[in-house]
């Protein structure tokens, strides 16, 4: 079963190939040890044509992930922020799902990646809400995971790597098999970190806050939007670290990401959350929305048009 529509093009080391031929050798040695960061991003059709949100954020988080990483990149930012208008341009399809990734390509075996050469890729394709449409209208429900969140004592969860995604998947398959949509991460200390692809907020009492970036956290670029939102909405914002018991008695909760938007909880773990309604929740929703589509002048410096 594939579920991904093929496009036209891939950005492979510096060139669009064909779809079919954007292929690795199966001793790839990312493949093998998770050696690769990436990056998610999305481009949306706006009134001035396809725009691609946030590209130089996204661009630089790529390339601090590889710098973490010691991986040397034979591309530089202008180049990657090239890369990906390119491939959004030759597949012609405005509403895309952005993929750069960096790996560990063929070369040696065994665990010191610096003997295998680095490749670059950047791939796009059509990818809808994350969590569903009808999430984002009922809000979802999430389960508080038994797996502990990645600390960055042995993989740091700033970098966008790869083989931190094993994690997420062991939490999300937890939280599937269980009945929920979603699962919530708790760090080494035993508060809340985020979600297997997303950043958490809470909101009481008209306080929204979200844990900060050294509970363990990736810094999401739309958490930063949201923190921009909150701002130009006259909220009171903290980032601060709260407790399981506290997800349950929050008025709100909502997960942030590239892939999910700006996605309610209406449940964790049986407990219904607030009142069922999300005044603060929708606001931002409607906020980020209008700035990605390109409806709110004060966001479009955040636009990266593709024609
Ligand atoms: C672990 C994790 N946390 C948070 C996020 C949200 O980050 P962003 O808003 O930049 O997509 C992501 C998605 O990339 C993620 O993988």
């Amino acid at each position: 079963m594939v579920g991904i529509r093929p496009l036209k093009k891939i950005w492979v080391d510096g060139r669009l190939v064909d779809w079919d031929d954007a292929r690795v050798h199966v001793l790839t040695h990312g493949l093998h040890y998770g050696y690769a960061v990436f990056e998610g991003i999305r481009c949306h059709e706006t009134p001035k044509g396809p725009a691609i949100f946030r590209l130089p954020e996204h661009t630089d988080r790529f390339l601090n992930s590889a710098k973490v990483y010691r991986m040397k990149l034979p591309f530089d930012r202008e180049e990657i922020n090239q890369a990906c208008i390119d491939v959004v341009r030759a597949n012609g399809v405005p509403t895309t799902y952005l993929r750069p990734i960096a790996f560990s390509g063929y070369g040696e075996m065994g665990l010191d990646p610096t003997k295998s050469p680095v490749q670059v890729a950047v791939v796009n394709f059509e990818w809808g809400a994350y969590l569903g449409d009808a999430g984002a209208e009922k809000g979802i429900r999430a389960t508080v995971s038994s797996w502990m969140r990645i600390d960055s004592r042995s993989l740091p969860p700033q970098a966008k790597c790869a083989a931190n995604y094993a994690n997420s998947a062991l939490a999300k398959m937890e939280a599937i098999s269980a009945g929920y949509d979603e699962a919530i991460l708790l760090n080494s200390t035993g508060v809340v970190a985020e979600g297997p692809g997303e950043n958490i907020f809470r909101v009481i009492k008209d306080v929204v806050s979200t844990p900060p970036a050294s509970s363990g956290i990736l810094r999401g670029i739309t958490r930063d939007s949201v923190i921009r939102f909150l701002k130009d909405e006259h909220l009171t914002f903290q980032r601060t670290d709260f407790t399981r018991e506290e997800l349950f008695t929050s008025d709100e909760l909502f997960y942030t990401g590239t892939a999910a938007g700006v996605m309610p909880i209406r449940e964790v773990d049986g407990r219904p959350i607030g009142t069922g309604n999300y005044p603060i929740t929708k606001r931002l929703r409607q906020r980020y929305e209008g700035a990605i589509h390109g409806r709110l002048p004060e966001y479009e410096s955040w636009l990266t048009y593709v024609r």
